[in-house]
């Protein structure tokens, strides 16, 4: 009989796509609520803006049994201007951080899908916690800004490190640590 405490449930599969479906972008939408106002505090009630009427948005969702069940990720990019990308909103839920590389594969298949479509620059407004996360994923920084009174700075991705593969799907076949 199993009497230690409980191990906390780990998917077996992560995988990372374009969201297209109403309730991949439901979810979405509803994780950054969770992150960005409910968590961080940054914005109050709904951080949605102009940007997302024109952004494509990028979701990592838990599988089982190959079937999508959880969104548990997601980053947005778009292109203001001609081979300029811009990538925002990047989120992973709290349970499933720092667990399987999921925030660093979003900014992956964020920065490639750009590459993919003609970017030529891609910068982000990155919390100035996340610095030296984003410079370890081959970031520069720019520059440093106050934005929606939070520290941030700009950052520019090294693109040789992004190329542009042209997928649409990529996957973590299993988290590489447990959680603590
Ligand atoms: C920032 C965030 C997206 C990172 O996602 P994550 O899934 O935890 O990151 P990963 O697991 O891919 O991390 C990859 C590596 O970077 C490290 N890392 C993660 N966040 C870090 C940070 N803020 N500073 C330094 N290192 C960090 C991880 O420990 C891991 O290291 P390892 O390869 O040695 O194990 C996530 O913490 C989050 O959603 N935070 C709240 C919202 C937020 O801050 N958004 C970003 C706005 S700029």
């Amino acid at each position: 009989m199993f009497d230690g405490p409980i191990p906390l449930f780990m998917p077996g599969e992560y995988r990372f796509t374009l969201a297209t479906a109403p309730w991949e972008l439901a979810a979405h939408h509803a994780l950054r609520r969770q992150v960005f106002c409910a968590e961080q505090r940054i914005f109050e009630g709904d951080d949605r803006d102009a940007i997302d009427d024109v952004a494509t948005h990028i979701i990592a969702y838990t599988c089982i049994a190959g079937a999508p069940d959880e969104i548990v990720g997601t980053v947005r990019i778009h292109q203001p201007e001609p081979s300029l990308w811009w990538g925002s909103r990047l989120a992973v839920a709290a349970e499933h951080r720092r667990l399987g590389r999921l925030g660093a594969e979003l900014i992956r298949l964020a920065v490639c899908t750009a590459h993919t479509r003609g970017c030529r620059t891609f910068l982000a407004h990155v919390q100035r916690q996340n610095v030296p996360f984003f410079r370890r994923l081959h970031w520069d920084d720019l520059d440093s800004v106050d934005l929606h009174g939070h520290p941030h700075h700009v950052m520019r991705a090294q693109l040789a490190h992004y190329p542009a593969h042209g997928r649409v799907v990529t996957s973590l076949l299993r988290p590489v640590k447990q959680a603590a």
